[in-house]
């Protein structure tokens, strides 16, 4: 049983409101690029918000992975309720192996949950043996250059994160909770530097990765309002690790 297990409804209730989500799959869509045809790779890809705006978006060939099996159902329930020709499986991402030669990965907020260094590593080489030369993949994560001291309180984005150890380390532990109004959910994850992310990702093979911010999503009907954005922007919660193999 993985924490997925146990709060996936939860999760997928929530999640699908929370505003920042607005900002990182406009981000997204931009950072892969042309998805026309494309193959790709969602790991982590929980109740498959993903692996369908990737369909959405023109991709070919969509598989999702996920070390929880009730996210998978969920993902699998709409897949069946209204088919776009995606494959699922329960796998850890950690120890998948290599499944394909896929044009993009995509892996929202799969990396900080690995536990340990080697973990981490296990993570990127999985997803360098499945992505092709040249190609991009694209991560969010809570973003390693603000560390939580102790709390990160983005509610008025959806979400906040606080540290559950009394000081900030390498492999610390965190609390994320999202929110819908007086609705929470929560699920623990863990605190690594930009460093060890970095060095996880040369260590893997890759020869250029990146992080940057969520980019401001275009609001067509004035619903956020001026502004909205300033202070994320101020001090990203989560961002975007951008890698080419
Ligand atoms: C915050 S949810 C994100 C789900 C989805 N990517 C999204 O953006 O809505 C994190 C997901 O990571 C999955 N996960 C955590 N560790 C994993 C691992 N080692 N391998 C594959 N999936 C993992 C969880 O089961 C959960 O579905």
């Amino acid at each position: 049983m993985t924490q997925y297990d146990t709060i996936a409804l939860e999760y997928q209730r929530i999640s699908a409101t929370v505003p920042l989500r607005a900002a990182e799959w406009y981000s997204l869509h931009q950072r892969l690029g042309d998805l026309e045809g494309c193959s790709v790779l969602d790991l982590a890809c929980g109740d498959g918000m993903g692996t369908r705006l990737f369909k959405q978006w023109g991709a070919d060939r969509v598989v999702g992975v996920d070390i929880s099996s009730q996210m998978i159902a969920l993902a699998q329930q709409r897949e069946d309720a209204e088919p776009l020709g995606i494959e699922y499986r329960v796998a850890d991402a950690a120890t998948l192996g290599g499944i394909g030669t896929f044009d993009r990965v995509a892996a929202a907020y799969l990396l900080h949950y690995a536990e340990s260094r080697e973990q981490l590593l296990r993570m990127a080489r999985t997803v360098y043996d499945n992505l092709q030369p040249g190609q991009t993949f694209v991560a969010s994560i809570a973003n390693p250059l603000q560390p939580p001291r102790p709390v990160v309180d983005h509610r008025k984005y959806g979400w906040s994160y606080r540290l559950l150890d009394e000081t900030l380390r390498e492999g610390a532990n965190l609390r994320g909770t999202l929110y819908l109004g007086a609705t929470v959910v929560e699920f623990d994850f863990f605190w690594w530097s930009w460093d060890t992310y970095e060095e996880a990702f040369r260590a893997a093979g890759f020869s250029e990765c990146r992080i940057e911010p969520f980019l401001v999503p275009p609001d067509p009907d004035g619903k956020r309002g001026s502004g909205f954005w300033d202070e994320y922007l101020a001090a990203p919660s989560a961002m975007h690790v951008i890698c080419r193999k």
